[in-house]
């Protein structure tokens, strides 16, 4: 008998889009959301959500906090009056968001509050306002921005904004924790010994200004790659098919730029240590915790993927491909310069002879084969599709039979495209979700596919790429159980 699936998607289309809002105080920061690309066409700028976020791998900590060694100077916005007195933020939530917006955000400042407790003790507290002069406004406007730091407005508020797109709980986190007097973490007088800028690609060149040391306090604390606080690979871009900030080539590939699913232990230290608060990290929420069931992020290979029969053996296959393409992607979506999972008929078809086989024309030699030469210059290539195809492991969703699935595709070309399916013991072979209709896709995408299948039940999954003249990559999936990471 076969479970009954109900599924529907969401596409994350992404894009950080910095929402610039013209001022002169020097505490106002634009800030944008997203780990993310963003969508290189000026119609897609109204509907920008600055929801793409870069998931983080639970417990891979960048740094053995053990090994860092922290002085008793704060880190962060310098200017003592612009922090909260004894870390107590009274706050409003504007009457005007939907219920599950205002429930996210609720979860984001608890979730704070919960992380960064030390010792039994809340370091920061955020209370409803009563009575008090000075608050935190949580706004609903367009777009997510804050200033930096307690830097109330006549009335008194401290205005941060959430807009529509905002209410997503890493992008509250992310928002607070400026409101509390932290800055983008690539804004740190250091950042330039840690990742490299495409300056050519910044699409607002304030956003990459590194700030004075008289401003900004680095705290002593390590460079983090992964604090919510730290800009995506391809956020705020002009061209979203390259990378704006990528890490040191001798910081490997395999490293992550930022993310919004939670503090990492040193954004948690940081707000400990300008709050005066006892270091303690023993209890920080991690990123997607005991919801994960199946992730890659093609750093180290195809996990526990599988090929599909078809697609073994010669001819066009998926690869981790660990560097650029011809068409794009230059780059993988965790951070600019990592390996990716990349079908293609004509790459498989050009790298697969070798450079005596091929003229720089792109001509095979004819004393290779049998036939004349042969051309396979892409304009030429042959005219039959080819599928290829990838299979997860037996996958087990959650107690209720949900599991959310997403990942990030980039498309190029005309005529390719992505099936995805899911079938399973129980489960009639089925499609999620088609690919197709994009025509030049040539940026990330992040997308998440729901999955309900009523109750407990095994799934596999199925990525069926048809290439023809384009390609299809794919990076960073996650499957969890329950709701989906970015739409709920
Ligand atoms: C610190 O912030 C206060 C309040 O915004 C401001 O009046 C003061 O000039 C600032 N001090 C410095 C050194 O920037
Ligand atoms: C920087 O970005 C531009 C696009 O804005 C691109 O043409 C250039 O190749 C990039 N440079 C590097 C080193 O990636
Ligand atoms: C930071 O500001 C101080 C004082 O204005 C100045 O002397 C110093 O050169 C600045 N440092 C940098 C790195 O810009
Ligand atoms: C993936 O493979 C690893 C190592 O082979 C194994 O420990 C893990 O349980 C596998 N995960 C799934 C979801 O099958
Ligand atoms: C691959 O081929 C083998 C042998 O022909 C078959 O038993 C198996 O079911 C095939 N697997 C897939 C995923 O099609
Ligand atoms: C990445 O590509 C280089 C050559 O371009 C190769 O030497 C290296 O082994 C590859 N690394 C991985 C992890 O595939
Ligand atoms: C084709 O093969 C011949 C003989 O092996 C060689 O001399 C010639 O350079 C090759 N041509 C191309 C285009 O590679
Ligand atoms: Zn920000």
């Amino acid at each position: 008998m076969a479970v009954n699936v109900f599924t529907y998607t969401s596409g994350l289309v992404l894009l950080a889009l910095l929402v610039v809002s013209v001022t002169c105080r020097p505490t106002l920061e634009d800030t944008h959301q997203g780990v993310g690309i963003s969508s290189p066409e000026k119609a897609n700028v109204a509907q920008a959500r600055s929801d793409s976020v870069q998931p983080k791998v639970p417990d891979r900590p960048v740094f053995i906090l053990g090994d860092v060694e922290i002085p008793l100077h704060r880190n962060a916005i310098r200017n003592k009056s612009m922090h909260w007195k004894d870390g107590i933020v009274p706050f409003v939530v504007d009457n005007d968001y939907p219920d599950t917006a205002r429930a996210t955000i609720l979860a984001g400042l608890h979730e704070i509050e919960a992380d960064v407790e030390s010792q039994g003790t809340k370091c920061i507290q955020f209370i409803p306002r009563t009575t008090e002069q000075n608050y935190l406004r949580i706004k609903r406007g367009t777009g997510c921005h804050s200033p930096i730091g307690f830097d109330p407005g006549e009335d008194g508020a401290v205005v941060s904004t959430l807009g529509p797109g905002c209410e997503i709980k890493g992008i509250v986190m992310h928002e607070i924790l400026h409101v509390l007097g932290f800055y983008h973490e690539q804004n740190r007088p250091d950042r330039d010994l840690y990742v490299d800028i495409n300056e050519t690609n910044v699409a607002v060149i304030r956003d990459f200004y590194i700030r004075n040391e008289t401003i900004i306090d680095t705290m002593g604390t390590p460079y983090d790659f992964e604090s919510i606080m730290h800009y995506g690979a391809y956020d705020a871009g002009k061209v979203h098919r390259y990378p704006v900030i990528t890490p040191k080539p001798k910081y490997g590939k395999t490293l992550r730029l930022g993310q919004r699913l939670g503090l990492s232990d040193i954004d948690v230290m940081k707000i400990q240590m300008l709050y005066h608060c006892p270091i303690d990290t023993s209890h920080i929420q991690r990123g997607l915790g005991d919801r994960l069931i199946d992730y890659c992020d093609f750093a180290f290979g195809m996990c526990n993927f599988s090929l599909g029969n078809a697609t073994t053996g010669s001819g066009p296959t998926w690869v981790v491909q660990n560097e650029s393409t011809p068409d794009g992607p230059v780059g993988g979506i965790s951070n600019g310069l990592d390996p990716f999972l990349f079908a293609s008929k004509e790459w498989d078809e050009l790298s697969s002879l070798t450079t005596e086989d091929v003229s720089p024309q792109g001509i095979r030699n004819s004393t290779t084969t049998d036939s004349a030469a042969t051309t396979i210059a892409p304009s030429a290539i042959s005219k039959t599709p080819v599928t290829v195809t990838i299979y997860s492991p037996l996958l087990t969703s959650g107690d209720d039979g949900r599991a959310c699935i997403q990942f990030a595709l980039f498309q190029y070309g005309p005529s390719s495209y992505l099936d995805v399916f899911v079938s399973g013991p129980l489960l009639q072979r089925q499609r999620l979700r088609t690919f197709g209709d994009v025509s030049r896709m040539e940026f990330w995408v992040r997308y998440e596919i729901k999955l309900d299948m009523g109750t407990k039940a095994e799934f596999q999954l199925e990525f069926v790429a048809y290439l023809l003249e384009g390609t299809v990559s794919l990076d960073d999936y996650y499957v969890v159980k329950g709701n989906c990471i970015y739409a709920d």
